[in-house]
């Protein structure tokens, strides 16, 4: 089997049972400017999901082109991608679980033909807003899972969507394969992983429209929303536990192979990279987008970028994008002789590649300059002094010039970089990048990075309070911050008692009812430990740093960017603390 046959089994099953197949749409949303690209074949459905009459009936089935750059940067394991093709059907109020999960078993014995015991299955474990699946659970039990193969999991594994804050979302039960039952009986424990137990298809419920105040309202109609990843299906197929094995991939692995001389099993990450990369720019230019420097094209001459780079790192010196692209193209059996847009287009696929790479070229000429003039500035005023993660960041961001061939550069002179600064510059900016790819765009930028921030502020907040609960030892050691919570890691070896989360909490909220103005002075390292301000990591801060205090509450050296108030901060809670190992317990907190 190859994928165009794996394709064929998926719509041919569902086209008997009643489905018409519609063609796939754009990768970029034709009428929905909320969101930059098509990340899921229920994308295009949404108005017929909230009830609008479909022309082709109420049942579909297709494969449809998407793109998802949330993970961007996982891309180079053996199983993230950002364009991949999805298969889904769909029930626009028609049928509902009853009717889907034994389809769904059909198919994965019956077509797949994988043994009922690899079959594992999760279920949406209930919570305030929609009940525990036991519908689902007792529908698997009916077909033949037996108990210790159905894993109930909260919202953040079994709910999906809506995509962007507001829109049809639902309860899924999500299919599992274990790739190796030979080694006898496992246990599910967690949602989608890439280990023995490896998800494969996910049946959404959408019964529910989650409205722009959060709150999830039933929907007039109950829909069913499919989705299985072609690559990843394929693989599993196959056996292979590499995406990139399989005959979607190969050529185009075996080109970049041709033209760096270098072979893929040495050097999997840059080559994996490469071949998403170049694929997914092939298909969006098909779909119309130019690079640029907002929005949709941004995300296209950054995917062009990354690959150029890499590129480098297997020492690709000379324009191959094209070369790259065509090898994508001519894959018959998968792209040209599926998607007529690639042929169509093709001229303007390979002029829009070659022109973005001599600009990016010259760019990364311009930043080697750059980084010369800096290590010459910076060795002037500071001698051996660490480069700060800023300036690098900032080096990074203009030039697009990757983090290694920076310390590569400093490395050559005797210098070195705050990594920890630079990478955790890296990790805000990244996040600010995911919502514009989630397709948050009509809140605005400036409300998420304003959450960020918030969270931040916030993190200071719990560490002094910590301190004054338990003690000066303790001390911050991790964070992690994204749009729905923080995380905090930090030196004590006991869990906290109800009563001690109950104090901290307090405290925390208090500072934020006192309305404490946040300020920021710049002053020698050496002062600001001086005056008592936080620093716990080691030596790694510049010569002068900035100090954010909250009144006599807090005071830390901080890069920021902070809140101006704690006003700002609304009602502070602790969700969760476990142990993070080694003497360290974690907090993950919410603000609402
Ligand atoms: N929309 C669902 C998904 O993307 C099926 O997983």
């Amino acid at each position: 089997m190859n994928a165009r046959e794996l394709k064929k089994i998926f719509v041919d099953f569902f086209v008997s049972k009643g489905h018409v197949e519609i063609l796939s749409a754009s990768l970029i949303p034709e009428n929905d400017s909320t969101t930059l690209f098509t990340s899921a074949g229920m994308q295009p459905l949404i108005p017929f999901l909230l009830g609008l009459p479909h022309s082709q009936g109420k049942r579909l089935v297709n494969v449809q082109k998407s793109l998802r750059t949330d993970d961007i940067e996982e891309v180079g394991d053996n199983c993230h991608h950002t364009f991949f093709e999805m298969l889904g059907n769909w029930s626009l109020g028609d049928y509902f679980k009853e009717t889907m999960i034994p389809w769904s078993y059909e198919f994965l014995t019956k077509h797949l033909h994988y043994k009922p015991e690899q079959i594992h299955v999760t279920c949406f474990a209930g919570d305030k807003d929609a009940p525990k699946d036991m519908e689902s659970h007792d529908l698997w039990r009916s077909v033949g899972i037996p108990e210790d193969r159905i894993n109930f999991l909260p919202k953040k594994d079994n709910w999906w969507g809506p995509i962007g804050a507001a829109g049809p979302c639902g309860p899924d039960s999500e299919m599992f394969i274990d790739t190796h039952p030979e080694l006898g009986p496992i246990q599910l424990t967690s949602g989608d992983n890439r280990g023995r137990i490896i998800e494969i298809g996910n049946d959404v419920f959408m019964q529910y429209n989650k409205d722009t105040k959060g709150k999830y309202v039933l929907l007039s109609q109950k829909n069913v929303d499919t989705g299985y990843g072609v690559e990843r299906n394929l693989a599993i197929y196959f056996g292979y536990d590499d995406d990139y094995m399989t005959d979607i991939w190969q050529p185009i692995i075996k080109k970049i192979e041709e033209i760096s001389n270098q072979n893929y099993p040495n050097n999997l990450v840059p080559f994996r990279i490469i071949a998403d990369h170049i694929r997914a720019a092939v298909f969006m230019i098909a779909d119309g987008l130019e690079t640029s420097n907002k929005e949709a094209g941004y995300i296209l001459r950054r995917l062009i970028r990354r690959a150029i780079r890499q590129g480098k790192l297997i020492n690709i010196n000379n324009n191959f994008c094209s070369i790259i692209a065509q090898a994508v193209i001519d894959n018959q059996d998968n792209y040209a002789g599926i998607y007529p847009e690639l042929n169509e287009n093709k001229d303007k696929i390979f002029s829009i590649l070659e022109a973005e790479e001599n600009r990016f070229r010259k760019s990364l000429d311009k930043g080697l300059n750059e980084i010369n003039k800096l290590i010459v500035r910076h060795r002037k005023e500071h001698g051996d002094v660490a480069i700060s993660g800023k300036e690098a960041f900032d080096l990074y961001q203009s030039y697009g010039f990757p983090v290694e061939m920076i310390e590569e550069e400093l490395k050559k002179n005797n210098l070195s970089l705050d990594r920890a600064e630079f990478d955790l510059k890296k990790q805000l900016h990244q996040q600010l990048s995911q919502t514009l790819s989630a397709g948050k765009f009509k809140s605005g930028l400036a409300d998420h990075s304003e959450i960020i921030t918030k969270y931040h502020t916030a993190t200071h907040l719990l560490h002094a309070s910590l301190r004054k609960i338990l003690g000066d030892h303790v001390q911050q050691s991790g964070s992690n911050i994204t749009f729905e919570r923080l995380r905090f890691d930090f030196s004590h070896s006991d869990k906290l008692t109800d009563e001690q989360i109950k104090l901290v909490t307090n405290l925390v909220n208090d500072q934020i009812n006192k309305k404490i103005d946040i300020t920021v002075n710049s002053m020698k390292f050496t002062d600001a430990q001086k005056s008592g301000a936080l620093a716990f990591f080691g030596n790694k801060y510049p010569e002068i740093v900035t100090v954010y205090k909250m009144g006599d509450f807090s005071a830390e050296v901080c890069t920021g960017p902070h809140i101006k108030n704690t006003s700002e901060l609304g009602k502070f809670t602790i969700t969760k603390q476990e142990s993070a190992g080694g003497g360290k317990r974690r907090i993950y907190a919410i603000l609402e």
